[in-house]
Parts: structure tokens; C-alpha cells; sequence
């Protein structure tokens, strides 16, 4: 049976009906802001590629959060541009450390935000790579104890969930490892289980002062070409501890989301990056796309994929919108 018996036009006639038959439902409730934490006070500096985000001091970011708050995102994840940077990332373990500081500052506010920290050394290191040099690469095992005691300091200072992006192998068995000795057995890892090396990551390393210094990240992030790669790497990842999973980017990587959320059931996070936002800002500034429709159907398209958490730029504006 088909037409005339069949016309899918008529449950499109009016809002009403196309809103009762909506398959997604896009909700500021799945949206995690990401803030960029630098060192002193009163210091909110726009990031020239990325229109509308800022690196902040600890006490900006906390009035940035309040608006968070009460725009009914549950959560923030906290990127830091730390004072000092050296081979091995020691910044990123220090007690009183940028991201350190503003988790407690968070914390001291009582607001209802979820605190995710991104564990890394790319941000904390002077050759901008994710993990320690050695014999010209990138040194997989000697990295580890330093993620895992960067986990434990950022758990300390109060961060509900770490999110480890580096891509080194067994990380999140580390981190797991180091958490559960020292009491930290209830905190969660979302690990970046299928972080592709990407183009789209370009406006982020000026956000975060975090572009490696020599080479690329091919060594140690996936080949954009994979797609069952992606399953075995969250598979490493839940096999290691991983509690929620993300893939990113999102938008060029809708087949992996969609994959692994097919495949796994945990928790998805996908993570709308900078370059994927700055596109979009481009576009609009120049009059060439609608960027609030542009936007919301970017954000829909990602949680029709399978993605039930999104990391975004676009977190206040489409909350906004939404409203
Ligand atoms: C690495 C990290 C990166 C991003 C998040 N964590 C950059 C990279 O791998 O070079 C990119 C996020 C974005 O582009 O918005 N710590």
C-alpha cells in the first residue's frame, strides 16, 4: 500500500503535529559548557577563532557558571592554561594549580554543576604533546602515573568526573587504579575513547595554548578513516573502567557515534569541538547561514546519532534558544 493511502505530509501540517511526532528532543539538560581557566583575577580574554569564548581567571569562570546554572546546563568541563609549562606537565599536579583553583571556587559557590575535568599534559607541557618525549615520540607507559595523578589532584579539589583525552593506551586503567587507592572509588571516568586526529581541533590549541610544538598527534590519536577502530577503543576503555564514553569530533564522526551507541550501552558523549564552532560563527557572522537554526540542528543531529551527552560551545546560546 503507498499513495494515495500513504501521505507522510500529513502529520508535517501543523507544529502541533510535527512536535507530537518528534523522535528528538534536543534539551539543555545533555549539554556540557567547556571553559578555558587561566591564572590571576578579574581577566576574561576573547579567543580571536572562537567568537563568544574567553579564556577566564577562576573568579570569571565562577559568575560564567552561575549563568550555566540557571540556564539549566547540568555541567562544565574545565580546560586550564596553567602559569609554567615544562617537559612533563608538572603544573597540571600542583595543588593550587589553574584548574585546581577554579574547582574549588566552583565548589565554594554551591552551584548545581556538574564539575568534568579534561585530564591531559598538552596544556601543561612545552612541547604542546599529550604525553612525555622520549626518543623523539611520544612515551606511552612513563605518561600514565602522570595522567592518573593528575585525575587524583583535580579529584581532590572536588571534580565530580574526569574525562581523560590524551589517547595513551591504558590510561583509564591507571586512572582507575590510582582513584579507587585513594578512596575516589565513586567518581566516574568519561574517557575520549574515540578521539580522531583531527583538523577541526585548530581554534582549541589557540584556546588552550596546547598546539605540539613539533610533529603531529598521529601516534597516538585515530586515524579519521577508522571506524571499527572506534569500537575496539571503547571496548579498551569500558574493559579498563570507563563509566561514560565520548567520541569525538562529532559532527564529521556521526557514523562512529551512531556505531558505538548501537554497540555499547553506556552513556555516550560526543564533543561538538571548536573548529566545528568556529565554522559555524564564520558562517553567521558573514550573513551566510542562520546560525540559531544552523546550530539546533547541528545539536539534534548529534543526539539522533546516539549521543545522550553533548559537549558544546553553542551550550548558553542554544539553551537560550530552547527555553
Ligand atoms: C587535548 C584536547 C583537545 C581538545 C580537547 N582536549 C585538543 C587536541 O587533542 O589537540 C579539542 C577540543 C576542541 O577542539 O574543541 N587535551
Amino acid at each position: 500500500m503507498s499513495f494515495p493511502v500513504h501521505r507522510p505530509r500529513r502529520l508535517r501540517k501543523t507544529e502541533l503535529l510535527r512536535g507530537l511526532v518528534r523522535e528528538t528532543r534536543l534539551s539543555a539538560a545533555s549539554f556540557v559548557y567547556p571553559l578555558f581557566v587561566c591564572p590571576g583575577t578579574n581577566v576574561r580574554q576573547e579567543v580571536s577563532s572562537m567568537p563568544g569564548v574567553f579564556q577566564q581567571s577562576a573568579d570569571k569562570i565562577v559568575e560564567d557558571c552561575r549563568e550555566v546554572e540557571s540556564l539549566g546546563i547540568p555541567g562544565v568541563i574545565l580546560f586550564g592554561l596553567p602559569e609554567t609549562k615544562d617537559p612533563r606537565g608538572a603544573s597540571s599536579l600542583q595543588k593550587d594549580g589553574v584548574v585546581q583553583r577554579a574547582i574549588e571556587a566552583i565548589r565554594k559557590a554551591k552551584l548545581n554543576l556538574a564539575v568534568i575535568t579534561d585530564v591531559c599534559l598538552c596544556e601543561y607541557t612545552d612541547h604542546g604533546h599529550c604525553g612525555v618525549i622520549e626518543n623523539g615520540d611520544v612515551a606511552n607507559d612513563p605518561t600514565l602515573e602522570i595522567l592518573a595523578e593528575q585525575s587524583l589532584s583535580h579529584a581532590r579539589a572536588g571534580a565530580d568526573i574526569v574525562a581523560p583525552s590524551d589517547m595513551m593506551d591504558g590510561r583509564v586503567a591507571a586512572i582507575r587504579q590510582k582513584l579507587d587507592q585513594n578512596n575516589f572509588q565513586d567518581l566516574p571516568i568519561l574517557s575520549y575513547a574515540a578521539k580522531y586526529c583531527s583538523g577541526f581541533y585548530g581554534p582549541f590549541r589557540e584556546a588552550a595554548d596546547s598546539a605540539p610544538q613539533f610533529g603531529d598527534r598521529r601516534s597516538y590519536q585515530m586515524d579519521p578513516a577508522n571506524v571499527r577502530e572506534a569500537l575496539k577503543e571503547v571496548a579498551l576503555d569500558l574493559e579498563e573502567g570507563a563509566d561514560m564514553i565520548m567520541v569525538k569530533p562529532a559532527l564529521p564522526y556521526l557514523d562512529v557515534i551512531h556505531r558505538v551507541s548501537e554497540e555499547f550501552h553506556v552513556p555516550v558523549a560526543a564533543y561538538n569541538v571548536s573548529g566545528e564552532y568556529s565554522m559555524v560563527k564564520a558562517a553567521a557572522q558573514n550573513g551566510w547561514l542562520d546560525e540559531k537554526r544552523v546550530v539546533l540542528e547541528i545539536l539534534t543531529s548529534i543526539q539522533r546519532a546516539g549521543a545522550s551527552i553533548i559537549l558544546t560551545y553553542h551550550a548558553k546560546d542554544a539553551a537560550r534558544w530552547l527555553k
